[in-house]
């Protein structure tokens, strides 16, 4: 054993009697270039000197201390330093920081600072100094890493303890993808995070739900089939059908948009409106929301075909409007990138209900709705209509909101085509009066429906999907007391 402690020099001591630091070991893997090192000692003897405390314990060095005993060195040289025995680990972990790292490496060293820093865990750093410095040597020394990574890995591992339980190996396999380059960490907890959406709602979403309440009902089924609805019984419908050929609802062969042809899906859309003339009032009106689609650089004229096909089937056609979006998708063709989409307005008869009076009111915010007209002396209407919160402001939720509310009730909200609420809004207040029924056929999340409530409208919605009916729910419930309030 030696006795002779210089906290400064080099000195020799035998290997035999080193001890190997078991936190390093557990946190770093051996680097690819092993071999290369072992060659280079062999070659020159082991010229940088290990850090040990004063039992011998390594500080830093676990790696030339493996080589040197499987080379049969029997002395090393090391250097002493004096360190308290709980801070001997953060010791030995601060000097690799400038070692390069896998993420499976930089994952356990974030394990390990969390674990090293709970000591003020829960306590009130105003309150106890030596919890506030705990907290800013945690800071500082995961701030090295980077505050994105961190949160990132400390996601993706608690995700695969979730869906994986404890010990998987399945952390390891997909950050060693992320070392091979074939994924990002990004995509990695990505796709953790719908996989775990997955299971819950497969847990959570029930196959067939229903809400009913006195002033709403959304049934769980197809729209085709409006039996439930008397002849003559709405007043107004806002909806927007899925469009052809963009977006999977997963609610398997019974969702429309899934036809070959534009013409395949027109034919199939156009007599779901026929049960919508059956129960819309004879002075109703009816909004459709309903956009194109570009195949081999053309437009496939689908609202074109629609409209024409409407008015074949006995529907009058007396205004479009332009939504015209902010921010437009990309557009694959050569030309311009297109921000707008038509909703078409169809009536059953030339005396249909209109009404301008109500824009004269819509500057007061307690009625829900402002459209910056509040100083106009004599609003307008305008077709072309530019949504954008600033320009037409809505009150109350956007899918952001509503996603995180229905996260809260356990299930995960996967609708990503709804409406601003601003959108029914003006359909709902220029063609019915409160008290009346409003029915949205494709109601999604029930847009349509809170603009109802918001307007003391009656709501009737149809959606195949349980989850969406779901969503309806948490968005509508809020508003069924704001309307007893009312
Ligand atoms: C464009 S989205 C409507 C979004 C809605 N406007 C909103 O703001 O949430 C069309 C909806 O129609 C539903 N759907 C598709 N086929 C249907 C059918 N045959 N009957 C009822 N709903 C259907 C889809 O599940 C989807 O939620």
């Amino acid at each position: 054993m030696n006795d002779f402690r210089d906290y400064n020099k080099v000195v020799m001591v035998a290997t035999a009697e080193l001890k190997e630091n078991l936190t390093t070991a557990t946190l770093y893997k051996v680097p690819s270039n092993y071999d290369d090192i072992k060659r280079n000692i062999a070659e020159l003897g082991l010229l940088n000197p290990l850090l040990v405390t004063k039992d011998l314990q390594i500080i830093s060095g676990n790696l030339r201390f493996w080589v040197a005993l499987e080379l049969g060195l029997e002395t090393l040289p090391v250097v002493f330093l004096d360190v308290e025995e709980q801070r001997m680990d953060m010791v030995s972990v601060s000097t690799n920081q400038f070692r390069e790292k896998s993420n499976l490496e930089i994952l356990r060293e974030i394990e390990f600072y969390e674990q090293y820093y709970s000591v003020g865990k829960g306590r009130r750093t105003d309150l106890c100094p030596q919890a506030a410095q705990v907290k800013e040597e945690k800071d500082q020394a995961l701030g090295q890493i980077g505050r994105y990574r961190v949160n990132t890995l400390k996601s993706i591992k608690k995700k695969c303890v979730e869906l994986y339980g404890e010990g998987n190996t399945k952390v390891d396999e997909l950050l060693s993808s992320v070392e091979s380059g074939k994924s990002s960490l990004n995509k990695v907890n990505e796709q953790l995070e719908r996989e775990s959406n997955k299971r819950m709602n497969k847990k959570n979403v029930p196959s067939f739900y229903e809400f009913h309440t006195e002033n709403v009902h959304i049934y769980n089924k197809s729209c085709i089939d409006l039996s439930e609805l008397e002849d003559n019984s709405v007043q107004t419908v806002v909806t927007s059908p899925p469009y052809f050929d963009m977006r999977d609802y997963g609610i398997g062969k019974n969702q429309l948009g899934h036809q070959d042809t534009a013409q395949a899906f027109i034919d199939e859309l156009v007599p779901y409106f026929d049960e919508v003339n059956r129960v819309l009032k004879h002075n109703g009106s009816l909004f459709v929301n309903i956009n194109d689609k570009i195949e081999d650089g053309q437009y496939q004229m689908v609202p074109e075909m629609f409209l024409i096909e409407m008015v074949k089937r006995g529907w009058r056609y007396v205004d479009k409007y332009l939504w015209l979006k902010p921010n437009p998708q990309y557009t694959p063709n050569r030309g311009s990138v297109r921000n707008f989409e038509p909703i078409f307005h169809f009536v059953k008869s030339e005396d249909y209900y209109f009404d301008r009076e109500w824009l004269k009111q819509v500057g007061d915010m307690d009625n829900g709705i402002s459209i910056g007209t509040v100083d106009a002396m004599e609003p307008k209407l305008v077709s072309g209509m530019d949504f954008r919160d600033n320009i037409l402001k809505n009150i109350g939720g956007n899918t952001y909101e509503l996603r995180k509310k229905c996260k809260e009730h356990g299930f995960q909200m996967e609708h990503s085509a709804t409406f601003p609420l601003s959108l029914p809004s003006i359909f709902i207040l220029s063609t019915s009066k409160p008290g009346d029924t409003v029915l949205d056929i494709f109601s999604g999340t029930a847009t349509t429906g809170e603009v109802a409530l918001l307007t003391n409208r009656r709501y009737v919605g149809y959606e195949l999907n349980p989850q969406f009916v779901m969503a309806s729910e948490v968005r509508l419930s809020e508003h069924l007391n704001f309307k007893e309030a009312a």
